[in-house]
Protein backbone atom coordinates (compact mmCIF):
# COMPACT_ATOMS: atom_id res chain seq x y z
CA UNK A 1 0.00 0.00 0.00
CA UNK A 2 1.01 3.65 -1.08
CA UNK A 3 2.37 5.40 2.15
CA UNK A 4 0.03 8.97 2.57
CA UNK A 5 2.37 12.16 2.13
CA UNK A 6 1.13 15.02 3.71
CA UNK A 7 3.77 17.79 2.35
CA UNK A 8 3.40 20.46 4.97
CA UNK A 9 2.59 24.07 3.21
CA UNK A 10 4.52 25.75 6.16
CA UNK A 11 7.75 25.27 3.95
CA UNK A 12 5.98 26.09 1.08
CA UNK A 13 6.90 29.75 -1.00
CA UNK A 14 4.34 32.15 0.62
CA UNK A 15 5.09 34.28 -2.47
CA UNK A 16 4.29 31.96 -5.26
CA UNK A 17 1.58 29.59 -3.93
CA UNK A 18 0.45 28.80 -7.10
CA UNK A 19 3.41 27.50 -8.08
CA UNK A 20 3.89 25.37 -5.30
CA UNK A 21 0.04 23.48 -6.06
CA UNK A 22 1.07 23.01 -9.04
CA UNK A 23 3.39 20.93 -8.24
CA UNK A 24 1.65 19.30 -5.32
CA UNK A 25 -0.85 19.06 -7.31
CA UNK A 26 0.61 16.65 -10.08
CA UNK A 27 2.42 15.01 -7.35
CA UNK A 28 1.67 11.57 -5.93
CA UNK A 29 0.89 13.02 -2.47
CA UNK A 30 -2.59 12.40 -0.98
CA UNK A 31 -3.22 15.23 1.75
CA UNK A 32 -2.09 18.31 2.26
CA UNK A 33 -0.72 19.41 6.26
CA UNK A 34 -1.73 22.54 7.00
CA UNK A 35 0.17 24.03 10.38
CA UNK A 36 -1.86 26.06 12.77
CA UNK A 37 0.16 27.84 15.33
CA UNK A 38 -1.00 31.02 17.91
CA UNK A 39 2.01 32.19 19.52
CA UNK A 40 0.55 30.59 22.73
CA UNK A 41 0.61 27.07 23.02
CA UNK A 42 3.62 27.10 20.26
CA UNK A 43 6.29 29.67 20.21
CA UNK A 44 5.50 30.25 16.85
CA UNK A 45 2.60 32.08 15.11
CA UNK A 46 2.01 30.52 11.29
CA UNK A 47 -1.27 31.51 9.23
CA UNK A 48 -5.03 31.49 10.16
CA UNK A 49 -8.21 31.93 7.52
CA UNK A 50 -7.57 33.83 5.13
CA UNK A 51 -4.41 31.62 3.56
CA UNK A 52 -6.47 28.56 4.38
CA UNK A 53 -8.89 29.53 1.99
CA UNK A 54 -6.55 30.83 -0.89
CA UNK A 55 -4.62 27.08 -0.07
CA UNK A 56 -8.01 25.18 0.18
CA UNK A 57 -9.26 26.95 -3.62
CA UNK A 58 -5.85 26.08 -4.82
CA UNK A 59 -5.59 22.19 -4.04
CA UNK A 60 -7.03 19.27 -5.20
CA UNK A 61 -5.43 17.44 -2.33
CA UNK A 62 -7.67 16.37 1.07
CA UNK A 63 -6.51 19.51 3.69
CA UNK A 64 -5.30 18.14 6.97
CA UNK A 65 -4.80 21.18 9.59
CA UNK A 66 -2.85 20.60 12.58
CA UNK A 67 -4.03 22.83 15.16
CA UNK A 68 -1.09 24.07 17.41
CA UNK A 69 -3.57 26.15 19.33
CA UNK A 70 -4.91 26.95 22.57
CA UNK A 71 -9.23 26.72 22.84
CA UNK A 72 -9.53 25.24 19.37
CA UNK A 73 -12.94 24.63 20.25
CA UNK A 74 -13.81 27.96 19.04
CA UNK A 75 -12.40 28.05 15.56
CA UNK A 76 -13.50 24.16 14.72
CA UNK A 77 -16.60 25.12 12.94
CA UNK A 78 -14.58 27.61 10.30
CA UNK A 79 -12.10 24.81 9.12
CA UNK A 80 -15.05 22.21 8.45
CA UNK A 81 -16.57 25.77 6.53
CA UNK A 82 -13.45 25.97 4.27
CA UNK A 83 -13.04 22.39 3.49
CA UNK A 84 -10.77 20.54 6.07
CA UNK A 85 -11.11 17.13 6.18
CA UNK A 86 -9.04 15.91 9.02
CA UNK A 87 -8.58 17.59 11.55
CA UNK A 88 -6.48 17.39 14.87
CA UNK A 89 -6.03 19.23 18.06
CA UNK A 90 -3.00 18.72 21.13
CA UNK A 91 -3.97 16.45 23.48
CA UNK A 92 -1.92 19.28 26.00
CA UNK A 93 -4.35 22.16 25.03
CA UNK A 94 -7.37 20.10 25.41
CA UNK A 95 -8.87 19.92 28.78
CA UNK A 96 -11.99 18.04 27.49
CA UNK A 97 -10.38 16.15 24.83
CA UNK A 98 -13.36 13.88 24.42
CA UNK A 99 -15.74 17.14 23.73
CA UNK A 100 -13.70 18.20 21.30
CA UNK A 101 -13.00 15.25 19.41
CA UNK A 102 -17.44 15.34 19.34
CA UNK A 103 -16.97 18.83 17.81
CA UNK A 104 -14.98 18.02 15.54
CA UNK A 105 -16.82 15.02 13.86
CA UNK A 106 -20.52 17.07 14.57
CA UNK A 107 -18.75 19.20 11.88
CA UNK A 108 -18.28 16.71 9.59
CA UNK A 109 -14.57 16.28 10.18
CA UNK A 110 -11.85 13.74 10.72
CA UNK A 111 -10.82 13.82 14.18
CA UNK A 112 -7.21 13.25 15.58
CA UNK A 113 -5.37 13.77 18.88
CA UNK A 114 -1.95 15.00 18.53
CA UNK A 115 0.56 14.32 21.11
CA UNK A 116 3.95 16.03 22.14
CA UNK A 117 7.42 14.30 22.16
CA UNK A 118 6.92 14.25 25.92
CA UNK A 119 3.15 12.87 26.12
CA UNK A 120 2.98 9.17 26.75
CA UNK A 121 0.62 7.73 23.86
CA UNK A 122 -0.81 5.12 26.43
CA UNK A 123 -2.36 8.47 27.61
CA UNK A 124 -4.83 8.21 24.94
CA UNK A 125 -6.29 4.74 25.13
CA UNK A 126 -9.15 6.20 26.47
CA UNK A 127 -9.84 8.40 23.81
CA UNK A 128 -8.58 5.65 21.16
CA UNK A 129 -12.05 4.45 19.69
CA UNK A 130 -13.46 7.68 19.47
CA UNK A 131 -10.75 8.78 17.32
CA UNK A 132 -9.76 8.74 12.83
CA UNK A 133 -6.59 9.36 13.48
CA UNK A 134 -3.34 10.09 15.88
CA UNK A 135 -0.34 12.82 15.19
CA UNK A 136 2.42 11.60 16.82
CA UNK A 137 5.04 14.76 17.45
CA UNK A 138 8.49 13.85 16.34
CA UNK A 139 9.86 17.06 16.79
CA UNK A 140 8.65 19.53 19.18
CA UNK A 141 5.92 21.54 17.53
CA UNK A 142 6.82 25.03 16.47
CA UNK A 143 9.29 25.11 13.75
CA UNK A 144 9.98 23.25 10.37
CA UNK A 145 13.27 21.69 9.81
CA UNK A 146 14.00 20.54 13.33
CA UNK A 147 15.75 16.97 13.76
CA UNK A 148 13.64 13.73 13.84
CA UNK A 149 13.58 12.60 17.63
CA UNK A 150 14.64 9.12 17.26
CA UNK A 151 12.26 8.17 20.86
CA UNK A 152 9.36 8.45 18.27
CA UNK A 153 9.93 5.38 16.84
CA UNK A 154 9.02 3.05 19.95
CA UNK A 155 5.82 5.31 20.45
CA UNK A 156 4.87 4.56 16.99
CA UNK A 157 5.15 0.85 17.68
CA UNK A 158 3.44 1.13 21.00
CA UNK A 159 0.16 2.98 20.27
CA UNK A 160 0.65 0.60 16.59
CA UNK A 161 -0.53 -2.38 19.07
CA UNK A 162 -3.22 -0.70 21.39
CA UNK A 163 -5.15 0.89 17.80
CA UNK A 164 -4.56 -3.06 16.52
CA UNK A 165 -6.79 -3.90 19.75
CA UNK A 166 -9.41 -1.14 19.79
CA UNK A 167 -9.40 0.59 16.68
CA UNK A 168 -7.69 -1.06 13.79
CA UNK A 169 -9.09 1.65 11.22
CA UNK A 170 -7.60 4.72 12.90
CA UNK A 171 -4.65 6.30 11.20
CA UNK A 172 -1.19 6.95 12.72
CA UNK A 173 0.41 9.81 11.35
CA UNK A 174 4.21 11.29 12.04
CA UNK A 175 4.98 14.97 11.62
CA UNK A 176 8.92 16.27 12.25
CA UNK A 177 11.99 15.21 10.75
CA UNK A 178 10.75 13.09 8.34
CA UNK A 179 12.57 12.74 5.41
CA UNK A 180 13.99 9.94 2.50
CA UNK A 181 16.20 8.22 5.15
CA UNK A 182 13.64 7.30 7.50
CA UNK A 183 10.18 6.97 6.15
CA UNK A 184 10.54 3.31 5.00
CA UNK A 185 11.92 2.26 8.71
CA UNK A 186 8.69 4.80 9.83
CA UNK A 187 6.32 2.84 8.08
CA UNK A 188 7.10 -0.38 9.32
CA UNK A 189 6.95 0.96 12.58
CA UNK A 190 3.28 1.03 11.89
CA UNK A 191 3.11 5.02 9.80
CA UNK A 192 0.06 5.25 7.87
CA UNK A 193 0.71 9.29 6.75
CA UNK A 194 3.48 11.12 6.79
CA UNK A 195 3.97 14.95 6.89
CA UNK A 196 6.82 16.35 5.22
CA UNK A 197 8.03 20.12 4.91
CA UNK A 198 11.37 20.62 4.56
CA UNK A 199 12.18 16.94 3.38
CA UNK A 200 9.70 18.07 0.10
CA UNK A 201 10.10 21.65 0.06
CA UNK A 202 13.82 22.05 0.49
CA UNK A 203 14.57 18.96 -2.09
CA UNK A 204 16.01 19.48 -5.60
CA UNK A 205 13.11 18.09 -7.35
CA UNK A 206 10.15 17.91 -4.78
CA UNK A 207 7.98 15.89 -7.15
CA UNK A 208 10.62 13.47 -6.95
CA UNK A 209 10.98 13.16 -3.58
CA UNK A 210 7.42 12.43 -2.59
CA UNK A 211 7.34 10.02 -5.04
CA UNK A 212 10.54 8.57 -3.56
CA UNK A 213 8.47 8.98 -0.08
CA UNK A 214 4.78 7.69 -0.96
CA UNK A 215 6.69 4.49 -2.42
CA UNK A 216 9.08 3.48 0.05
C1 LIG B 1 6.05 21.59 13.35
C2 LIG B 1 4.98 21.32 12.36
C3 LIG B 1 5.39 20.47 11.23
C4 LIG B 1 6.51 21.02 10.38
C5 LIG B 1 7.25 19.86 9.80
O1 LIG B 1 5.49 22.26 14.42
O2 LIG B 1 3.89 20.66 12.98
O3 LIG B 1 4.29 20.09 10.42
O4 LIG B 1 6.08 21.87 9.38
O5 LIG B 1 8.36 20.30 9.14
P1 LIG B 1 9.59 19.37 8.79
O6 LIG B 1 9.09 18.26 7.93
O7 LIG B 1 10.53 20.30 8.09
O8 LIG B 1 10.14 18.85 10.11
ZN1 LIG C 1 2.25 19.79 11.71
Amino acid sequence: MKNIIAPSMLSADFGNLEKDFEMINSSDCEWIHLDIMDGVFVPNISFGFPVVKRMAALTKKTMDAHLMIVEPDKYIPQFAKLGVEYLSVHYEACPHLHRTVQNIHACGMKAGVAVNPHTNVMLLEDILPELDFVLIMSVNPGFGGQSFIPQSVEKVKKLKAVIEKVNPGCLIEIDGGVCRDNIAMLAEAGVDAFVAGSAVFGSEDPKATIAFMANA
